[in-house]
C-alpha cells in the first residue's frame, strides 16, 4: 500500500465494526497521518504550571515535531518549532529551564523569548537589504488555546476554535480540570513529565482511553494486588457507574457518577489525603449539587491527548514515533491548594499506578506492544480488528451529560467514533471538508 488517497473510509468500516490493521502498521499511512492529521488537529503542549515566570521554557512535542513552550517578558505563552530559521538546529536542546533568550548552538542566530530573530552573527558587515530579520523569527503555531491551565495548539490557521474543535466533551474537560472541590481554583503539574518509548502505534493508546472497558480483565492482578490510595484490595478510588460518551470530533469519554452522598472517604491509607478530599467533596457537593459525582474519569480528546481526571490524574500524550513506536509522556495533576503530605501521598500513588513502571501501566504496555509485534505479518495484515461490541445499542443522549451515550459499558462505541473521525481526517483535503 502506498498512499490512502482518499480511501480511509475503506480501511476503517464503523458500521460494520471492523478496522484494517493497515492503519496500525502501515509505515505510509503513518507518514500520511503526520501531514492530514497532526498537521491539522489541536493538540496538547503542556500546562501552564510548567511555565509559571517569564523565561521559563518547556520542551514538547507536537506529533513529530518539537517545540518550545515558553512565557515572554509580558507573560504571553507562545509555542514554537524548535528548530532554527537559519540551518534547522534544534535551537533549545534541554527539557526545560528559564533563560533571556534561546541562542542556537550552531551559528549562534539568537532569538527573544517573544520569538523574534534579534542576533545574526556578522549581520552588520555579511547581510544586505533585502534580507530583513523580522521574516526570520522563530515559526510560531497557527492558534493556541489556554484551558483551565492546560495549553493546546494547532499548526493549522483554518482548523475551528479550540472550544469549537472539542464541542460537547468541553464539559468533560472542564469539569475534570476544575480543582476537586469544583471551584475555579488552580491545579499543578507534580514534578517532571515521566517519558518512555513503547513499540506500538499511538491509535492503540487512544482507542484504550477513550472507551475500552472490556480490557479491565487484564488488569485484574492489579486489582488483587491492591495499589490504590485506599487500604487494602484495589487499584482507584470509588467512581461509582460507569457512563461511556462519544462526540462527533472523534473525542471519547467514561465518565463515572457517584451519588451525591456527604461522605467520601476513599483515600484511608493516608489521613491527611482523606481529610483534604472530604473537605474539597464538601465544597464541590454545594457548588455542583447533583452534578458533583459526575466525573471524566478516563478518556481522549482527539486524536492523542487522553486522561485519568479523577484518581490518578494524569494526562497522557502519545506522541507518534513510527507506525509501530510511540514516546508516551505522562504528567500528573494535583491541586494547588492540596497539603504537602497529600501531595506526596498521590505522587506515589499515581506513579504506583500510571508510570512507566506503574502496574496498570505494564498491563497495558504489554497488550499494545504484542498486539503490534502479532499484526505486522503478512499474513496477519489480512485480518480486520474487531470493534463490533454495543453495535446497534447506541442509546442516544443522556439528559446531563453531553454526547452520544451508549447503555452498555462494554461497548466499543467510543473507539467507533474516534476511528470513523480519523478517516475523515485522512480523506479530507483541508479543514473546510472537516
Ligand atoms: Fe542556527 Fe545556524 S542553524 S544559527
Ligand atoms: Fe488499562
Amino acid at each position: 500500500m502506498k498512499s490512502l488517497n482518499g480511501s480511509a473510509r475503506a480501511l476503517v468500516d464503523t458500521t460494520a465494526g471492523e478496522i484494517s490493521r493497515e492503519i496500525y502498521v502501515n509505515d505510509d499511512i503513518y507518514r500520511e497521518e503526520q501531514e492530514r492529521l497532526f498537521a491539522r488537529a489541536w493538540l496538547f503542549v503542556g500546562h501552564e504550571s510548567q511555565v509559571p515566570n517569564a523565561g521559563d521554557f518547556l520542551v514538547s512535542r507536537m506529533g513529530e515535531e518539537s517545540v518550545i513552550l515558553t512565557r515572554d517578558r509580558a507573560g504571553k505563552v507562545h509555542v514554537f518549532l524548535n528548530s532554527c530559521r537559519h540551518r534547522g538546529m534544534k535551537v533549545c536542546r534541554y527539557d526545560d529551564g528559564n533563560t533571556k533568550s534561546f541562542v542556537c548552538p550552531y551559528h549562534a542566530w539568537s532569538y527573544d523569548l517573544d520569538g523574534r530573530l534579534i542576533g545574526v552573527q556578522d549581520f552588520e558587515n555579511s547581510y544586505r537589504p533585502p534580507f530583513d530579520r523580522t521574516d526570520w523569527g522563530l515559526v510560531e503555531v497557527a492558534q493556541l488555546a489556554i484551558f483551565r491551565g492546560t495549553i493546546w495548539a494547532t499548526w493549522d490557521k483554518d482548523a475551528p476554535s479550540f472550544d469549537d474543535y472539542l464541542g460537547e466533551a468541553r464539559f468533560a474537560l472542564d469539569l475534570g480540570l476544575r480543582p476537586w472541590d469544583g471551584g475555579d481554583g488552580e491545579t499543578e503539574v507534580l514534578g517532571s513529565i515521566q517519558k518512555w518509548i513503547v513499540p506500538c502505534n499511538w491509535k492503540l493508546i487512544a482507542e484504550n482511553f477513550a472507551g475500552d472497558a472490556l480490557h479491565v480483565v487484564s488488569h485484574r492482578s492489579v486489582d488483587m494486588v491492591g495499589i490504590g490510595p485506599t487500604q487494602g484490595p484495589g487499584r482507584r478510588d470509588d467512581y461509582g457507574r460507569p457512563h461511556l460518551a462519544a462526540y462527533p470530533g472523534g473525542h471519547g469519554v467514561n465518565y463515572g457518577i457517584t451519588p451525591p452522598v456527604k461522605e467520601r472517604s476513599n483515600y484511608t491509607a493516608s489521613p491527611v489525603t482523606a481529610a483534604y478530599f472530604q473537605r474539597c467533596w464538601e465544597k464541590r457537593l454545594a457548588r455542583l449539587g447533583d452534578k458533583a459525582g459526575i466525573v471524566p474519569l478516563i478518556g481522549t480528546i482527539f486524536p492523542n491527548t487522553s486522561f485519568h481526571l479523577q484518581q490518578p490524574r494524569t494526562i497522557l500524550v502519545s506522541h507518534p514515533r513510527g507506525a509501530c513506536e510511540t514516546e508516551m509522556w505522562r504528567i500528573y495533576l494535583v491541586d494547588k491548594e492540596a497539603p504537602e503530605e497529600a501531595k506526596r501521598f498521590l505522587r506515589l500513588y499515581y506513579i504506583r499506578y500510571s508510570g512507566p513502571a506503574g502496574m496498570t501501566e505494564q498491563d497495558d504496555m504489554e497488550n499494545w506492544s504484542y498486539a503490534t509485534s502479532a499484526s505486522r505479518g503478512r499474513i496477519a495484515r489480512r485480518y480486520p480488528y474487531n470493534y463490533k461490541s454495543g453495535l446497534g445499542t447506541e442509546a442516544g443522549r443522556d439528559p446531563v451529560i453531553p454526547g452520544f451515550a451508549t447503555p452498555r459499558n462494554t461497548s466499543e462505541q467510543n473507539p467507533r467514533i474516534l476511528y470513523k473521525r480519523w478517516a475523515e481526517y485522512m480523506d479530507a483535503e483541508d479543514w473546510s471538508a472537516l
